[in-house]
């Protein structure tokens, strides 16, 4: 295994019955994606689903059921292998595909990463290690001449590399690494995660298909079960009008994430179809409030 599929891999290990808790999220999905997927100028040819992991978020059948054929993508496909079995599908008109999206795997950037950081503590050569790995990325393409009637994409914005960067920051930090050049290699990382999302995108777009649809999900903001603020968005969900309210509350205390990048990128380039806000029953502790948006070009 490959460093950000073992990152990845440990973070879909489910030991809490995910499957069975997010049944209702499942069919809110479902729900939504009813009017897209019945619309008759939509060929059903080929679908794609990016970041499947578990496949505990989606209901797979509502997919395979319409389309010729479903290829299944993830980083750790393992997951992916598993999470078919658990919703019993018969592997007839499933395709699984190996895909890291960003090009971080491709460019061979965690190869030498952390050994670099410790082995040069200069902010200078580590700057220039970077900054030539992400000439590869830069031009990094996945599923190159394929073509999609739906790409549905799963929460993945705000799980991309920057989360991994952390990681790797937090174990120096413990091991007494300077603490101020760590600092500033989060924010250099952090600057960079918008054009990583953006090529991301591009990517996409490049494989959907003319008359396609974009489906994407995206974790906008968390909440604490329990606490006021959990209480007021749990409330205010069931009306789009009250969520935008809460939504923009929000924005102006804490700012932009990664997960509201990824879609406003996106909606410069498309045209947006609907959109629904919903609760993500995500642990025992904490609530995600994700964004479902479809798109067509
Ligand atoms: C939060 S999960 C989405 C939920 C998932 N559909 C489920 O039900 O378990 C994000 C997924 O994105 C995948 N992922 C993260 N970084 C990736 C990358 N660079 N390339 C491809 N997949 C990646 C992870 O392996 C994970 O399965």
């Amino acid at each position: 295994m490959k460093h950000i599929e073992i990152f990845n891999s440990n973070l879909n290990q489910d030991t809490q019955k995910r499957y069975e808790r997010w049944a209702d999220y499942r069919a809110k999905i479902d729900d939504f994606l009813s009017p897209i997927l019945a619309d008759s100028t939509l060929e059903k040819n080929q679908a794609l689903i990016i970041g499947c992991g578990n496949l505990d978020d989606l209901n797979l059948q509502t997919i395979t059921k319409l389309f010729n054929k479903t290829t299944l993508t993830d980083v750790d496909l393992e997951s992916v292998k598993e999470g078919v079995k658990r919703q019993g599908i018969s592997n007839g008109n499933l395709e699984f595909i190996r895909v890291e999206v960003t090009g971080f795997e491709d460019s061979k950037f965690f190869d030498t990463f952390v050994q670099v950081i410790m082995e040069t503590k200069d902010q200078d050569s580590i700057q220039a290690y970077i900054d030539d790995k992400m000439k590869i990325i830069e031009t990094y393409h996945f599923l190159p001449d394929k073509s999609y009637d739906l790409v549905l994409v799963s929460p993945i914005y705000t799980q991309l590399i920057y989360h991994q960067i952390l990681n790797i920051t937090q174990t120096l930090r413990e091991l007494g690494h300077d603490p101020s050049m760590l600092e500033w290699l989060e924010a250099y990382m952090l600057d960079l995660m918008p054009g990583v999302i953006e090529r991301l995108n591009k990517n996409i777009m490049n494989i959907l298909s003319p008359k396609g649809r974009l489906v994407v999900l995206s974790d906008i903001f968390q909440s604490q079960n329990g606490t006021e603020f959990d209480q007021l968005i749990k409330k205010a969900i069931q009306s789009k009008k009250e969520t935008d309210k809460v939504y923009q509350y929000y924005q102006e205390k804490y700012g932009y994430g990664l997960g509201d990048f990824g879609l406003y990128d996106l909606d410069d380039s498309m045209k947006v179809i609907n959109y629904r806000w919903m609760i993500w029953p995500f642990d025992q502790d904490i609530s995600m409030v994700v964004k479902i948006k479809a798109y067509k070009k």
